[in-house]
């Protein structure tokens, strides 16, 4: 990967973008970015969610807005994505663009231009922070963060299976590419345990225990939070009640840890 010759786009409105990834699809990332962004809203800053996974958006069921489509307005000559405010969060999403029906097969240029597109063409005004949902693994979209935006920093996302860590690692070690690559603020374990209602004193270990740790020691990085597996976790999410989501103690205890360290 060859960094020179492109120049990275500077956006004057965005004091920091935080990138959330993980090697893997399906171990929380969607969750984990929304949740850093509701947190990060409700302590008074103001943020921006780009979903920019393009194989599957989650964006518009999290904050109950499938099927929704922007505003375009024109500004200065040039058309501009008008972003949803959900929560005092302003969203944009790869999903508010295509037919929910259709699969979105975008490589390489178009993948790239796309996410171009969607940070550089969004109407995001002064934003204290844009987080930025990714599609899983290390393909194009996270090649075109990487070298044509300044990111401040990347949160890695994990359940504690072995599986998980190793396409983990792969990301990990692209992020920290030499030329390349961003600071990585850390992994947030997903999953971890699990804690019945009844007996919350009590913690099992379902998809084994440790993992998180083991991998931020492996590279050297922080262990930014635990976050158990919860009943009400996907019942919410899947009904667009992210609110609901963050008044649970547990829930909203693991979101504060993570975003005091990040901040
Ligand atoms: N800690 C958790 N407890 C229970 N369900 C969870 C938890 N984290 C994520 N989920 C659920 O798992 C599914 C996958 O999460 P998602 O954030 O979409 O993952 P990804 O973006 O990595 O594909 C969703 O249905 C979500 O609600
Ligand atoms: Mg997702």
């Amino acid at each position: 990967m060859d960094n020179n010759q492109i120049e990275k786009t500077v956006l004057k409105n965005i004091k920091k973008i935080i990138v959330v990834a993980s090697g893997k699809g399906g171990v929380g990332k969607s969750t984990v970015a929304a949740g850093i962004a509701m947190k990060l809203a409700s302590e008074g800053y103001s943020v921006g969610l780009l979903d920019a996974d393009i194989y599957g958006p989650s964006v518009p069921l999290l904050f109950n807005m499938k099927g929704k489509r922007p505003f375009v307005v024109e500004k200065d000559g040039k058309s501009y994505l008008v972003p949803f405010i959900s929560f005092g969060i302003k969203l944009m999403s790869i999903g508010f663009l295509v037919d929910d029906s259709q699969p979105i097969i975008w490589r390489g240029p178009k993948a790239s231009s796309g996410l171009s597109q969607l940070i550089n063409d969004t109407l995001w005004g002064d934003l204290d922070y844009l987080i930025i949902d990714t599609p899983p693994g290390t393909g194009d979209i996270h090649i075109t963060l990487l070298q044509n935006f300044n990111a401040d920093g990347v949160v890695f996302v994990t359940t504690p299976q072995a599986m998980a860590m190793e396409d983990v690692e792969k990301a990990i070690s692209m992020y920290q590419n030499e030329t390349i690559g961003i600071p990585v603020l850390g992994v947030v374990e997903n999953m971890s345990w699990f804690s019945p209602t009844i007996h919350p004193e009590e913690k099992y270990f379902i998809f084994g225990n440790g993992g998180g740790a083991k991998l931020a020691e492996n590279f050297n990085i922080p262990l930014l939070a635990q976050i158990p597996v919860n009943e009400k976790m996907s019942a919410s999410c899947d009904l667009g009640r992210m609110n609901e989501l963050m008044a649970d103690q547990q829930i909203y205890d693991a979101f504060g840890k993570l975003v005091d360290i990040i901040t």
